[in-house]
């Protein structure tokens, strides 16, 4: 299948950000990463933090010219629970010296993050208060951390109105004062709050931080935070739209931000203190929008820092990128974290009321009540093209304009020319999912379907006045199909390790509506007015990743001694491959095409069912180990990710991993491929349980699996079974893809684990 590219929108918001972070600062110094091996650090020190101040310390006296010269303050971060090392800035001099230094492991520069939002939009509130919201008290008892842009503390969703007055006693971490934000900013709900940007200030040594605290400028950090575990909010809406009780997926967990995403740059320095800092306080999940593109593991701050939260059974959440829909694109396809895409929801805004009294849903966000009532409805092919502003400006006040020839003129353009001609209403014809789960419309106006559209000329030609109406601030639920994948989530391989598969399941990430800030616009009107709101519907992966990370902070409530593995099988193998038709997810990167593994995982998550699901694939720290082993990375790699020489490679290290899926990579060279997996499944389920296997074999595969009944005795009790896929190359399909089902024998439950065969050679 040849993946189609689809040009994003223009991310208005992001732009700045980029020029800001083309600014390198300081030609000659770097801020680098430093590992250090802490078990050589000599016992003279009292700390990790003394060692490394005299290490650098040490290389500033050996690299000066003048050893009297007074050298500036180089150390940016010292690290100790997410990595064992620390920052600094470094010329390459230095660097060299630092390399001959008694402990150290390796060293990097310092780079820039991606953050996981493409636009604006909305939520899908988790609406069966039944099943895993019970059982997990909602959430009571769970911390939550944020690596994000900082959180707005006065939002309604932050109020900690029904929390519980007693933070569990784990909790170590504090509300820390800045700009705009003071100790007392923090709650029963918002329990942390702490900001750095020591590593963007070392990249940009001129540059003023705007807002030097944990305050969000963004609204992406706060937006992600409400999602994740943000109060009950009665009446929040976006201008009217998808109003109701907003909350967050874990509406009684506790949330601790910490800021690392800011305006003036987002620096990996900065994330590996963030996660460090979470880690000390005693999150039990952390949740991270954003990724470090074509990064290996032992460069990746977000793979090193999630594999000393997995050692302690933090699971880390976070977003698959927004590269889509080309292949081999996602990013934090790390095998030691839950990797999170993203799906549109059942919903939809706003209608067109024809004269003869058909009613059409469409899709419009328009920020205001416009009153576009029973206007005329021109439909003149001369103009029908809004393609020209000047035509459009004559007959603007006459009424409501239909639109067509998309297929010449992009819809962008329509708007774009509908907008600054200030047409009274509009009626734009396009399923273009660029448009309806990232884009805006800034006059009143509204998108109907192309299969709609032919009712809605035929009627404007047919009678001599025709008229209609343009209703806002309407919400229809329940629209079909839904989810689908959306068009820019990033998809597998992961080029990290394409040998899991990677994303692992998808959340909602399309027009999500939450917690935004005040001081930024959160809609436009015409070309020149700008709206702020409380409350925003944006879109992206990052928006995906709080859903996931909501839910794992309900199962790790409900299940605390679970470890991030168990909580992750249990969101994949729940996971739920079909859509409201019950047809299989539809991509919307790839119309008219069935949602592939490498595009949405196992699935939409299933909350419900991830409580209860029957059997897991557990992975311990060392199995990981093992992995990395088994890929070949040296032990300074190694060491780099594990911190602890105390982890060695097992004698014959296996890259098959104990994963709740299955990839085979095959070369296009070959004609086939044979490949085997071992799988060792714990049951979680309360006693006995018999599961008989059905495969759902990908096409050009014969898939066998032993044995093919498994029986538990007792709970915890631990079984293993085989896969063999064998795949011979068929010229149609390049990727293929089925599934494993266990079904409990005389129970409800159901455990699916996708297969993808995928060619080796996508271009990562
Ligand atoms: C499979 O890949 C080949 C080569 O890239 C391409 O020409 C073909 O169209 C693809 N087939 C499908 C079904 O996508
Ligand atoms: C949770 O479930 C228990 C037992 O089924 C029931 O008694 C209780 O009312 C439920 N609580 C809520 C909040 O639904
Ligand atoms: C914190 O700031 C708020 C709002 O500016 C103010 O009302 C409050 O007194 C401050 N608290 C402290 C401890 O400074
Ligand atoms: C269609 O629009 C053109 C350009 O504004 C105008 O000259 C023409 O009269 C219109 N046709 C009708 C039928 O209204
Ligand atoms: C195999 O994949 C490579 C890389 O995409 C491509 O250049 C080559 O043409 C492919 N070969 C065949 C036989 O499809």
């Amino acid at each position: 299948m040849e993946p189609q590219f689809v040009v994003p929108l223009p991310l208005l918001f992001l732009i700045t950000f980029w020029l800001l972070l083309a600014n390198h600062g300081n030609a000659e110094s770097n801020t680098y990463i430093v590992h250090m091996d802490k078990s050589l650090m000599p016992q003279v020190f009292a700390s990790h933090h003394d060692w490394y101040e005299s290490t650098i310390h040490s290389i500033n006296l050996a690299t000066a010219s003048d050893p009297s010269e007074q050298q500036p303050q180089k150390l940016v971060y010292t690290y100790d629970d997410a990595m064992h090392g620390f920052s600094a800035v470094l010329s390459s001099e230095e660097l060299d010296t630092l390399k001959s230094t008694n402990g150290f492991v390796t060293a990097y520069p310092d780079r820039s993050a991606t953050i996981d939002t493409t636009h604006t939009f909305e939520f899908l509130s988790l609406d069966s208060p039944n099943g895993l919201w019970n059982a997990s008290n909602f959430g009571e008892g769970v911390i939550v951390g944020l690596i994000d842009s900082g959180i707005w503390p006065e939002s309604d969703s932050f109020k900690d109105d029904g929390m519980s007055r007693s933070i569990p006693s784990k909790w170590k971490g504090t509300c820390e004062p800045g700009q705009d934000f003071n100790t007392s900013m923090c709650n029963f709900k918002l329990i942390g709050a702490r900001y750095f940007n020591k590593g963007v200030k070392a990249a940009n040594p001129q540059i003023t931080i705007r807002m030097n605290s944990a305050r969000d400028t963004q609204g992406h950090g706060s937006h992600t935070s409400s999602t994740v575990a943000g109060n009950y909010v009665n009446g929040a809406s976006f201008f009217g739209y998808a109003k109701g009780v907003a909350r967050g997926i874990a509406p009684r967990a506790r949330l601790a931000m910490y800021k690392v995403l800011w305006d003036e740059g987002r620096q990996a320095s900065d994330v590996l203190a963030g996660m460090d800092q979470a880690i000390a306080d005693g999150v039990d999940v952390i949740s991270i929008s954003l990724g470090f593109d074509s990064v290996p593991l032992y460069e990746d701050p977000v793979a090193i820092a999630a594999f000393a939260a997995m050692e302690k059974g933090v699971l880390v959440s976070s977003s698959a990128g927004n590269e889509g829909p080309r292949l081999g694109t996602l990013h934090n396809g790390i095998p030691w974290v839950l990797t999170v895409a993203a799906g549109t929801i059942d919903r939809t805004f706003g209608s067109l009321i024809l004269g003869n009294g058909k009613t059409i849903v469409g899709w419009t966000l328009f920020p205001a009540n416009s009153i576009v009532q029973n206007f005329p409805l021109i439909y003149n092919k001369t103009i029908s093209a809004c393609n020209s502003i000047q035509k459009l400006t004559e007959v603007a006040s006459r009424g409501i304009v239909i639109c067509d020839a998309t297929d010449l003129v992009s819809v962008f353009k329509q708007i774009d020319a509908i907008t600054a001609a200030s047409v009274v209403g509009a009626v734009f014809i396009s399923e273009d999912p660029q448009l309806l789960e990232t884009g805006r419309l800034f006059s009143p106006s509204i998108v109907i379907s192309p299969s709609d559209a032919p009712s809605v000329i035929k009627y404007a030609k047919s009678v001599e006045t025709p008229f209609a109406s343009i209703k806002f601030q309407q919400t229809f639920v329940g629209t079909k199909p839904a989810p689908a994948a959306a068009y820019y989530t990033s998809r597998g391989p992961s080029s990290s390790y394409p040998g899991i598969l990677k994303p692992d399941v998808m959340a909602p990430g399309s027009n999500v509506l939450a917690a935004f800030v005040p001081n930024k616009p959160a809609a436009r009107i015409g070309t020149n007015v700008f709206l702020s709101s409380d409350y925003n519907f944006l879109s992206g992966t990052s928006m995906a990743c709080p859903h996931a990370s909501g839910v794992a902070a309900l199962l790790k409530a409900a299940h605390p001694d679970w470890s991030a593995a168990a909580i992750r099988s249990a969101l994949v193998t729940t996971a739920n491959p079909f859509d409201n038709t019950q047809n299989p997810i539809r991509d919307n990167g790839n119309p008219l095409q069935y949602a592939s593994p490498l595009t949405m995982g196992a699935g939409e998550i299933d909350p419900n069912r991830a409580l209860d699901p029957g059997f897991i694939y557990d992975a311990t720290p060392q199995d990981y180990v093992n992995l990395l082993c088994a890929l070949g990375y040296t032990s300074n790699q190694i060491l780099t990710i594990t911190r602890s020489k105390s982890y060695v490679c097992a004698s014959n290290p296996s890259s098959d991993i104990n994963y709740p899926s299955f990839i085979v990579l095959y070369s296009n060279k070959t004609s086939s491929k044979v490949q085997a997996f071992r799988r060792t499944v714990t049951n979680v389920g309360d006693g006995a349980a018999t599961y008989k296997v059905k495969v759902t074999q990908p096409k050009g595969t014969m898939v066998k699996v032993s044995p093919e009944t498994l029986t538990f005795g007792y709970k915890h009790e631990k079984k293993s079974y085989s896969v063999i896929i064998k795949y011979t190359r068929n010229k149609k399909e390049n990727i293929s893809f089925g599934d494993i089902v266990w079904v409990e024998d005389g129970g409800a439950r159901t455990i699916r684990s996708p297969i993808v065969v995928a060619p080796s050679e996508i271009e990562l």
